[in-house]
């Protein structure tokens, strides 16, 4: 268990988030064990191997920038530089750490800028963050000024990345705890602000899914919901029969139509659709820091406009909601 799971923990105590932090130290053994990672001592010995260096520069409002010339001899950037590529592939970013810069297969930073001009402002908000990755976004919430902020995510590699940030970044009160929406306790009422991006269709109930968010969520707080979806006629929805690009575990994936009115049947209003845009071989692709097959091989060679199993291209939406 990292070293700050323990002031999350403490700081929960006497709050909405109680329930959650009691069961918290075994969800996080179990979202670590090394007997269910293997390579999970490996990449925990990356981390801890980075050096330490005072970061005199963070900025988290305009990208995820951290160190200035100066913080650190060359060596310790090559060192910093190394440690961090123990950990490819690095799929969400870009990050920006002591003159490494880690071009990430996706432009994390551009669905930022497409969700943050149509969302409450997170000043002083308390923040969950449903299937964050690496955290990237994390940290933008918390350069938005969020007074906390949680992710979750069940996969330990993306968590010790998000740990690599977080060593350059220090004692603040954004943490990412390797654990499945599934596991949250259920009823919180506790979060100001939830995020699901490019979760709810990698879950086999859409409508499970949508109601444990909302059972995060206070009453009048804002889910921010985003998504592949496929155009359709209202109450359509894409079932793919095996993969879809590439990914095999992708079960239901909406008209923007049918997301809104499976929104509003779980209770949420002001339902609003608030961007639409097709993946670019710009936003998600190969990199020296994520090196294997990305959406420009996931699509048929032949039909930009199909995937390789033929179905529509990638297109996400973003939707806003409120309890
Ligand atoms: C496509 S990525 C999205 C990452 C980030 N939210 C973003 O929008 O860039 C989906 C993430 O959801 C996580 N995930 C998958 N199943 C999950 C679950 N049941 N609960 C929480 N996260 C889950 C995956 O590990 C992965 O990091």
């Amino acid at each position: 268990m990292f070293e700050h799971y323990q002031d999350l923990i403490t700081d929960l105590q006497n709050t909405d988030l109680q329930p959650w932090a009691d069961v918290m130290p075994e969800q996080i053994a179990s979202g670590l064990s090394e007997q269910r990672f293997g390579d999970l001592a490996g990449w925990k010995k990356a981390l801890y191997a980075l050096p330490k260096v005072s970061s005199t520069f963070i900025d988290l409002k305009n990208g995820v920038f951290i160190g200035e010339n100066g913080d650190c001899s060359p060596q310790i950037q090559q060192e910093i530089h190394d440690r961090l590529a123990d950990l490819i592939p690095w799929r969400k970013g870009p990050f920006h750490i002591h003159g490494t810069h880690i071009d990430t297969e996706w432009r994390s930073d551009w669905k930022w800028d497409r969700v943050l001009p149509h969302i409450l402002p997170l000043k002083n908000k308390t923040v969950l963050d449903v299937g964050c990755g690496s955290g990237y976004h994390c940290w933008r919430m918390y350069g938005e000024g969020a007074k906390r902020v949680i992710g979750i995510d069940p996969s330990p590699r993306f968590v010790v990345q998000f740990e690599m940030i977080k060593h350059f970044i220090g004692k603040v009160p954004v943490h990412v705890l390797p654990i499945p929406m599934e596991a949250v306790p259920s009823e919180l009422n506790a979060f100001d602000t939830v995020f699901s991006m490019g979760v709810l269709y990698h879950r086999r109930s859409p409508f499970d899914h949508i109601k444990e968010l909302r059972d995060t969520l206070k009453t009048g707080g804002q889910l921010v919901l985003e998504t592949l979806v496929v155009d359709g006629e209202f109450g359509y929805s894409l079932v793919p029969e095996k993969r879809y690009a590439m990914m095999n575990n992708v079960w239901f994936i909406p008209t923007p139509e049918t997301l809104a009115a499976w929104l509003k049947k779980m209770g949420f209003k002001s339902i609003e659709l608030v961007d639409l845009n097709e993946t670019s071989f710009e936003e998600q692709h190969q990199t020296e820091w994520m090196k294997f097959h990305s959406l420009e091989q996931f699509l048929d060679p032949n039909d930009h406009s199909k995937t390789a199993e033929g179905y529509p291209r990638p297109k996400r939406a973003v939707f806003t909601a409120i309890k």
